[in-house]
């Protein structure tokens, strides 16, 4: 063992959790057990892997991450967001390790003008974003080492995301009509899991040991902002290389016209602020991002 010491990743077969195995990778040794010994919906067998397991840095990219069904399963999705994220914590505090947990920008109503900032007051629309909200607001409770990071619009070159879906969708529709009035921040797994391996660093080998230092809640997204229609616009501007040229057309529509079973905020843009101002640490711009996940395909 080196380094970081021993690290549990959970949800490693996740979009994240694919990305924080490659920018952990050599950093200590990672143990990443899959769903079959870590259920997140059994607080119990959450608090026995990480007894059994030991770990110094427990990473958490597990998560009902269904956002439209979670409003018909609202209980597992608050046992898998809110018990397994307690009982990480208290677990983890039992045993002095670093957590480091992810939240989204649904914790937010999206009636701010300009950027959320972490004191804001949340307000979730749907059951997701009040479940993520509730595991914030379990592991603050418990304290200690611990980094809460809320992020937006989470895709790259694996897993369910918003690229691949307009991808596979631009290649079996000559029309795509996306949604032009919910803004936000794309946000790669890959700059994600970059950021964190930073912070991660910043906290365990930097001078400041202190959890009243650094521990809690910092919005963690790449720069810039987009609606889900200029996104769609980007990717296929970014991969038309890919498709020989062809080019679907983009219909930009309102919300009202794309009804989903969860309400989505209209602005749920995060400043990033106290992270660089505390860390250091700065996502790419979306563009940018956008750019190295399409090289990634
Ligand atoms: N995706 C977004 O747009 C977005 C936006 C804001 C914030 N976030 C947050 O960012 C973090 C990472 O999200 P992501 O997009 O990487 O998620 P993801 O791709 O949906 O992956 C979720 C991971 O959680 C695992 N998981 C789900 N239920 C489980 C259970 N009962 N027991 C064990 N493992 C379970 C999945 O395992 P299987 O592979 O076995 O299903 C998978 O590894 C999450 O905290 C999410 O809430 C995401």
């Amino acid at each position: 063992m080196s380094g970081l010491g021993r690290i549990l990743i959970l949800g490693a077969t996740g979009q994240l959790g694919r990305e924080l195995q490659r920018s952990f990778a050599g950093a200590g040794e990672i143990v990443y057990p899959g769903r079959e010994r870590a259920d997140m919906a059994s607080p119990e067998q959450v608090r026995e892997l990480v007894r059994s397991i030991a770990p110094d840095l427990i990473l958490n990219a597990a998560a009902y991450t269904a956002v439209d069904r979670a409003e018909t399963e609202r209980e597992l999705a608050m046992a898998i967001n809110a018990g397994a994220p307690q009982a990480l914590a208290e677990e983890a505090a039992r045993r002095n390790a670093l957590l480091v947990h992810y939240s989204t920008d649904y914790v937010f109503d999206g009636a701010r003008q300009g950027p959320w900032v972490e004191t804001d007051e949340p307000n979730p629309l749907n059951v997701y974003g009040a479940s993520k909200l509730a595991g914030e607001a379990a592991i603050s409770a418990v304290g200690g080492r611990h980094l809460i990071f809320r992020t937006s619009w989470v895709y790259g070159p694996h897993g369910k995301n918003f690229m691949l879906t307009m991808l596979r969708l631009g290649r079996e529709r000559d029309l795509l009509r996306v949604v032009d009035d919910q803004i936000g921040a794309p946000t790669t797994s890959i700059e994600l899991a970059r950021a964190t391996r930073a912070v991660v660093d910043s906290v365990l080998t930097g001078a400041s040991k202190s959890p009243e230092d650094w521990a809690g809640l910092y919005h963690m997204t790449c720069q810039g902002s987009t609606s889900w229609c200029g996104f769609a616009r980007a990717i296929f501007a970014g991969t038309a290389s890919l498709r020989n040229g062809r080019q679907p057309e983009l219909e930009p529509i309102p919300s009202s016209d794309y009804p989903t079973p969860a309400r989505r905020p209209a602005n749920s843009v995060l400043s990033n602020l106290k992270l660089t101002e505390r860390f250091g640490v700065q996502l790419a711009p979306w563009e940018t991002a956008l750019q190295t996940a399409i090289s990634r395909l």
